[in-house]
């Protein structure tokens, strides 16, 4: 999944009950995106369950630009995403060199090398993991540390709501000089 939430525009027709909004439903059913919203309602409730929690990876476009040929515009707010950061910032800074605290900075996070920095005391858990943080990976870590990396030294209970999810990807993505692409 990524980033998002899933707006559809309608300015002419906003209710449109002949619509066909089977596709919507099935993409969130399998978790593919978050949320969709009609004139700022939302067509199904938002995942509860964050085991379904999904991130489009930048190359997966597929179902993104099938959603747009219907008018489909698919948001998130990194500044939104700043105000979630802030229960980060307990243990995390954002800033480039700023040092490691409980956390490391996590300026440049996105794509990075997992329990990459150098000096920190890592989890053996993390360590273990390989590869860089995808917005895919950051999601299913965020959403659930203990699951992703059980026995990570990370203690926080994971955010569930995918629109804050999204949200703090977006953030996390400005944090840097060449912010990664954004799933489109
Ligand atoms: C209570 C302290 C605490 C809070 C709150 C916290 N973290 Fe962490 N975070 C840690 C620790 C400790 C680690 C190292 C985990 C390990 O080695 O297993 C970590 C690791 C990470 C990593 C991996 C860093 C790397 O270099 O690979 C990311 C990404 C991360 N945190 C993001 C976040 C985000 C985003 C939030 C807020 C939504 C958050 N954390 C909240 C303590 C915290």
């Amino acid at each position: 999944m990524l980033l998002l939430v899933i707006q559809i525009f309608n300015k002419q027709e906003p209710r449109e009950p002949e619509r066909d909004y089977s596709e919507f439903s099935e993409a969130l059913e399998r978790g593919d995106i978050a949320q969709v919203m009609i004139q700022g309602r939302v067509l199904h409730g938002t995942f509860q369950n964050g085991d379904r929690f999904r991130t489009y990876e930048p190359g997966d476009t597929e179902l993104v630009r099938r959603l747009r040929d219907k008018g489909v515009k698919i948001q998130a707010k990194p500044e939104d995403g700043a105000s979630v950061f802030k229960m980060c910032r307990a243990c995390h800074d954002s800033e480039r060199n700023a040092p490691a605290r409980i956390g490391t900075s996590l300026w440049g996070i996105v794509n990075q090398r997992k329990a990459a920095r150098p000096g920190f005391n890592y989890s053996t858990a993390l360590r273990a993991k390989g590869g860089i943080w995808s917005y895919r990976d950051l999601a299913d870590y965020l959403n659930n540390p203990r699951k992703f990396a059980p026995g990570t030294s990370m203690t926080f209970a994971g955010i569930v709501s995918n629109r804050r999810m999204a949200d703090l990807l977006a953030y996390l993505r400005t944090l840097s000089d060449n912010p990664a692409p954004l799933p489109n």
